[in-house]
């Protein structure tokens, strides 16, 4: 079983989205796709009502899932780790013990453009189109990850 972890700040926009894409692109009998926060604002809450709608237009329902704070025993749990945004990225690898749980961690936009540290832009306090833009940003990424590990 490869088990991946999608992070971004509150949980509750891109990566439970960035959850519901990769998991619609890997057979779930030998991958687990799961997502956290780094902050602690939305444990216990659904995703926002307009990733909720992005992933709903493309056939996904994501509206069962519950946000919840990454924890240092993701890395344990976790042999891949997918960030949306350097300051993910930065809080993430704080948190690391050794080189090995940092190797575990990556940039998502960089399987789509290599090295170039790309940011997935944080929706929350945009229009809807930005959503739209978001889930465009993670299919392509989410189809480049799944197409690597099957
Ligand atoms: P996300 O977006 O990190 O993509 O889930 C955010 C959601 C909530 C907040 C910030 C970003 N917030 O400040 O509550």
């Amino acid at each position: 079983m490869t088990k991946i972890l999608m992070v971004c700040l509150g949980n509750i926009c891109r990566s439970p989205l960035a959850e519901g894409i990769l998991k619609s692109k890997l057979p779930d009998d030998s991958f687990f796709v799961d997502s956290a926060g780094t902050a602690n604002y939305h444990v216990g809450n659904p995703p926002d009502k307009r990733s909720i709608a992005v992933a709903k237009k493309h056939g996904l329902n994501i509206s069962n899932l519950k946000g919840r704070q990454f924890k240092v025993s993701d890395f344990d749990r976790f042999d891949l780790i997918y960030v949306m945004d350097e300051s993910n990225y930065n809080n993430v690898t704080t948190l690391a013990r050794n080189n090995q749980d940092v190797s575990k961690v990556k940039m998502i936009l960089n399987v789509v453009y290599p090295d170039q540290d790309y940011d997935v832009p944080d929706p929350y306090y945009g229009g809807d189109n930005g959503f739209e833009n978001v889930y465009n940003m993670l299919d392509a990424a989410c189809s480049i990850i799944a197409d690597s590990l099957k």
